[in-house]
């Protein structure tokens, strides 16, 4: 009983608990040597069990520090530096463990270096570019080459050295977006002006396609949209007929849709070729037997195309009477549409990553 105690001997008891303490100390130092040295070092759990037993917030060092308001005056300092030796052994032990385990690799606070690193989403070719590589792979392998120009155009690439006067009739056909600040300059209207660019360099021959954004003031619906894309190509040499321009395009279509593609030619009108012709193919839906796709006739129309008008020639400074050749034109949008079941031209633009996540393995 406290009350009956004399001074002496509450200094004593004291002296007695601090004794026990210190005891406990140097036991608990003890028992962690121990436990450390036989340490399972590839379970990386128990090793924080292990470290939150001992320096955890609630840990025994913790509550031993908190012994220090019962130690006596004079023995403070000692029992300080005591524990905090107890405390950096610990924290020593423990971070060398910890580094071990990092190194071989172990367990779930480890870094295991062996195991192949997080996937990176990748993401999908949009499916204007693969239709567009298509094209172009196909008529690369026949010696044509990729030649890109400028979407801003001024009228005479994009219409009068094409054969259409300020005003012919046709260039109503195309309807235009010119830019505000001046009539002179407009957003081309099909990648004809590439053609032009190339003409005017003088060197022949010249094959070359021409892939790229185009823009026609046209009302957006599920079937048309004020922009789209476009290949067209361009043959210039001395005697290049009609029937090479056929056989090009014959064997493009059958590289692109399969052996068992026809074609058939109809008589069309463009001002930059003469004779002009419009090309279909048959129907790959209905295999030409007609379906909703290609309207019951058993064919879809494809690409615009004809023997390049002298006039043409003549204004990019090529002699007619040498040279002569053939130009294509085809959208991208129809047969990217055919080949990928899209219904609606506008998915095409709207960046649903919904929509282009279908596209990741397709080619
Ligand atoms: N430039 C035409 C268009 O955009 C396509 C075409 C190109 C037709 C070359 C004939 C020859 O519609």
């Amino acid at each position: 009983m406290y009350h009956s105690l004399t001074k002496s001997a509450l200094k004593w008891h004291i002296w007695m608990h601090y004794l026990r303490i210190m005891d406990e100390i140097l036991r608990q130092i003890g028992a962690f040597q121990d436990e450390i040295e036989a340490f399972d070092t590839t379970d990386a759990d128990a090793l924080e069990n292990f470290r939150i037993r001992f320096l955890g917030t609630k840990g025994i060092v913790k509550a031993l520090m908190g012994e220090m308001k019962s130690v006596p005056g004079d023995r403070k300092r000692e029992f300080g530096q005591v524990m905090n030796a107890f405390k950096q052994f610990a924290e020593s032990k423990f971070g060398a463990l910890t580094e071990k385990l990092i190194v071989s690799g172990g367990g779930a606070h480890g870094i295991d270096t062996t195991l192949p690193g997080d996937p990176l989403p990748a993401g999908s070719r949009h499916p204007i570019t693969l239709m567009r590589n298509r094209i172009v792979t196909i008529f690369q392998r026949m010696g044509f080459a990729v030649a890109e120009g400028p979407e801003i155009e001024d009228d005479w690439h994009n219409f009068t050295a094409l054969n259409l006067d300020e005003d012919h009739p046709a260039r109503d056909m195309q309807d235009t977006f010119y830019l505000s600040k001046s009539p002179d300059w407009l957003l081309r209207t099909h990648t004809s002006n590439v053609q032009i660019r190339e003409m005017q360099k003088g060197k022949l021959p010249i094959r070359i396609i021409c892939p790229g954004r185009v823009y026609r003031n046209e009302t957006i619906s599920a079937r048309s949209h004020c922009f789209f894309h476009q290949v067209e190509g361009l043959y210039i040499d001395e005697d290049v007929s009609f029937a090479d321009l056929k056989q090009t395009l014959y064997f493009f279509v059958k590289e692109m849709f399969g052996d068992d593609v026809r074609i058939r030619f109809r008589p069309s009108y463009f001002p930059f070729t003469e004779p002009s012709a419009e090309m279909d193919i048959s129907c790959q839906l209905c295999k030409g037997k007609g379906c909703a796709v290609c309207k019951r006739t058993g064919w879809l129309e494809i690409l615009g195309c004809g023997m390049v008008h002298p006039k043409v020639l003549e204004n990019c400074n090529i002699d007619p009477t040498r040279y002569n050749g053939f130009a294509f034109g085809m959208g991208i949008e129809r047969p990217a549409m055919l080949k990928y079941g899209i219904r609606d031209i506008r998915l095409f633009s709207e960046n649903d990553v919904r929509f282009l996540r279908q596209f990741t393995a397709a080619t």
